[in-house]
């Protein structure tokens, strides 16, 4: 997730640029850079670090132009630096380029290009989209554009410039958002409302497949094959706090809401056209290597370490490996057996958790290759592992970790599938099922935020409590764990989290009367002892509340309290 922001009139547009780039923060915010068309020609200005680097670099040498783009960077494709930032530009200099998205084939269009001569100077697949862009000029930049893209596969916002028509600023979307602000001689583009919110309410909301023709006194807005469309404008009457976080009422909500896009994300670009294989070219680890592991172990803190107890199941069900899951602060001090042939899988939504970076440490020192999952390319994890997995969930402003979390459990399954077919673990047929569950995950994720509702009255209900428990076995047990944790960061209510069959040995001493219990019982294999250990709770007087499948919810009801279903599981 990155934000983009553009302009052209008649205001100072660095600062147009720079103010819109502050509300577009929370997109990314690891490098950022504008381009302004200045007497001089196209002159670009970028810095890695916050925002307010490059205001003090635009502080001896300020643009002063009409029109220009800017960016937030949040890297998915190289590390944060100057020269990974963004706007991109071509050999000559005359198109400039800022972006929002990943472009899936970007390595074999960069091959492409080097080959007919192109000079490439970052790491980033955006580059490739300014060198396409000059490469189809002969002109027309709305039309130079439009090939370049037809070349593209994948997420991508664009904000266009070029110094052949200065006049002239193109916006185009296709699976990343990217709005249009209609002023009076003035015209604005940005990844988000909040970026143009100071300037005007006016708004063009761009749909996937369309692009802008911005000029100071108009808009044209067309499809990208270049068919004219008209559409409405919407007046926003949001706050510019409340635009800020998409509408909801806080950061942790809107960031559960991104989940769907956090999982395509994650998955695009490592799922073959045919939805049979699964890809993750940015693995060193070779197929030699894989075959010689021997044990995995997976170490994280918090919630990371949850997404591990569930990676642990998914690799040891996939991969058919022995893996064990630690909890990052203990990992060094219970002197672990790590050999050269183990693999140790750090997970780390910021890449900069001591603990976990120590253990990865610990890990190297026996020889065991390390492989990081985390969501901050260029962290400390990222940078000393031996590989990385990127989970591209954009950055978690919330302090509780929510979509992070989600995407970690892609990225395991994404790496056990990998894995499994490198080992002929699993069959062609049993790969190609579980990958068309994942693809369907995010559509079916949107359908359960749907219920939201429905579980806040639930969550009502429980607020007047004290003390809470979560059951559930196999996955449902780990990901009860991290219900749990959740439960007592944001609510500050005491909760545990069980095995459910482990209740009996002791602790059911705590269920009584109207004690709420959460039973999570989407295992099919555990379903019927899942129901057992809920009547044991439910004969002492729990409020149950239950977290299955459609179809067992008619039948849990005659168990529980409460019953909500969850649309799909994806069986390992
Ligand atoms: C809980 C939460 C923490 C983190 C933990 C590890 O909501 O966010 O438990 O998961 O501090 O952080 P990372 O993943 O950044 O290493």
């Amino acid at each position: 997730m990155c934000g983009i922001v553009g302009y052209i009139g008649k205001r100072n547009t660095q600062n147009v640029l720079i103010e819109g780039l502050k509300k577009l923060e929370y997109r990314g915010y690891d490098s950022a850079g504008i381009a302004v068309f200045t007497d001089k020609g196209l002159e670009i200005a970028k810095a890695k670090g916050r925002l307010a680097n490059l205001e003090t670099k635009l502080e001896n040498t300020p643009l002063i132009g009409s029109v220009g783009i800017g960016h937030t960077r949040w890297a998915t494709h190289g590390k944060p630096s100057d020269v990974n930032s963004h706007p991109h530009t071509d050999d000559s200099h005359k198109f400039s380029v800022v972006h929002n998205g990943i472009i899936e084939n970007y390595l074999e269009l960069k091959e492409e290009l080097i080959a007919e001569g192109h000079t490439f100077v970052s790491e980033t697949d955006t580059e490739v989209i300014s060198h396409l862009i000059a490469r189809e000029y002969e002109g027309d930049i709305v039309k130079a554009v439009q090939k370049a893209i037809s070349h593209m596969r994948g997420a991508y916002a664009l904000g266009v410039l070029t110094e052949y028509e200065p006049n002239k600023l193109v916006a185009v979307r296709q699976a990343s958002p990217l709005i249009i602000g209609v002023g009076e001689d003035e015209n604005f583009i940005g990844s988000d409302i909040p970026a143009i919110l100071e300037y005007t309410r006016n708004v063009y909301i761009l749909n996937d497949g369309e692009m802008a023709v911005l000029t100071q006194d108009a808009v044209e807005l067309m499809t990208i094959e270049g068919n004219f469309i008209s559409r409405e404008m919407i007046r926003v009457d949001w706050d510019a706090a409340t635009a800020e976080k998409g509408g909801f009422e806080h950061f942790m909500l809107k960031e559960i809401h991104e989940q769907p896009k956090a999982y395509r994300d994650t998955m695009r670009g490592r799922i073959d056209a045919s939805g049979k294989h699964v890809v993750l070219p940015e693995l060193k680890l070779n197929s030699e290597q894989i075959k010689n592991i021997r044990n995995v172990q997976i170490v994280a803190c918090g919630t990371a370490y949850h997404a591990g107890l569930v990676g642990r199941s998914v690799i040891e069900q996939l991969v058919k490996i022995p893996v064990e899951t630690d909890v990052a602060s203990e990992y060094r001090y219970r002197s672990p057996i790590i050999t050269p042939e183990t693999l140790v899988i750090v997970v780390s939504q910021s890449g900069e958790t001591t603990d976990t970076l120590a253990a990865l440490r610990e890990a190297q020192s026996h020889g065991a290759h390390v492989l990081a999952i985390t969501n901050v390319v260029g962290s400390s994890i990222a940078r000393d592992a031996d590989d990385v997995i990127t989970t591209l969930a954009g950055p978690e402003i919330a302090v509780a970790s929510t979509k992070a979390y989600t995407s970690q459990l892609i990225a395991f399954y994404l790496l056990g599938l990998y894995l499994a077919e490198v080992r002929g673990t699993q069959t062609p047929e049993q790969i190609a099922h579980i990958i068309a569950a994942m693809q369907a995950l995010p559509e079916q994720v949107e359908k359960m935020l749907s219920q939201a509702d429905a579980i806040k009255d639930f969550a009502e209900q429980i607020s007047k409590h004290e003390d809470l428990f979560f059951i559930g076995r196999g996955l449902d047990y780990a990901v009860a764990q991290e219900g749990s944790l959740k439960l007592k960061e944001i609510s500050y209510i005491h909760s545990e989290a069980y095995p459910a069959g482990e209740l009996k040995h002791g602790t059911l001493a705590l269920i009584e009367d109207e004690i709420p219990v959460i039973a999570l019982a989407t295992q099919e294999s555990v379903l019927e002892k899942t129901v057992s250990n809920i009547k044991e709770v439910k004969a002492r007087g729990a409020e149950v509340m239950a977290i299955t499948f459609e179809e067992h919810v008619a039948g849990l009801l005659k168990s529980v309290d409460q019953a909500f279903a969850i649309i799909t599981h994806i069986v390992p």
